[in-house]
């Protein structure tokens, strides 16, 4: 990627931050990308609620991926972390997504470079992702833009339905 933003490869694509009307087409391409077999999570779940809850909390952290005004190729959302009695700040990126048909032209690395921005005259410290381990084209990407320090994480259920 070229270091004014624009991917190589797509020149027309556009990172800007979402707007309401952008909320569905975001809710959509997350079914799409988010499936329960690729990337299924205990602990969040893809829902029009995680994208209303984060843009009505954070929207200044909800970008788009977008192609002329309307068509939309992928989205970042985060959120920022306070801990108390800390002067840390955490960067959380918590949804990824790109079009299937858009994959590796860049555009995912549009979007976090855009979040990095973002995250830095926010003053957070650190950045955060997580993500399933067989989700390898994530953990491709995510190192590409240098993370480090992958910590195995194990869920754990208890069934109280019978008991
Ligand atoms: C992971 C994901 C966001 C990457 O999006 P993308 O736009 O295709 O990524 P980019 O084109 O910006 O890739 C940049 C670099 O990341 C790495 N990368 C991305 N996808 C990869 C893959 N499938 N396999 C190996 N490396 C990959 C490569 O180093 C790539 O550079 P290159 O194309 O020059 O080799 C996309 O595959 C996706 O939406 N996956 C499903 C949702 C998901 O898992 N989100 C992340 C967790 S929330």
């Amino acid at each position: 990627m070229k270091a004014n933003g624009s991917a190589p490869s797509e020149p027309n694509i556009k990172i800007r931050s979402a707007t309401i009307d952008d909320l569905p087409a975001i809710f959509h391409l997350g079914e799409k990308v988010f499936t329960p077999k690729d990337v299924s999570n205990l602990y969040r779940t893809w829902d029009e609620y995680e994208v209303t809850s984060l843009f009505n909390t954070e929207p200044e952290y909800m970008l788009v991926a977008s192609i002329g005004k309307k068509k939309l190729v992928g989205f970042a959302l985060g959120t920022v972390i306070e801990k108390r009695r800390s002067a840390w700040s955490y960067g959380h990126l918590l949804w990824l997504g790109v079009d299937s048909a858009y994959k590796r032209m860049g555009v995912a690395g549009m979007l976090f470079d855009r979040f990095r921005n973002l995250m830095e005259k926010a003053e957070v410290r650190m950045l955060m992702v997580d993500t399933q381990a067989d989700n390898h084209a994530a953990i491709k990407f995510f190192q590409s833009k240098g993370f480090v320090n992958p910590i195995d994480h194990i869920y754990m259920t208890l069934n109280i339905e019978n008991q």
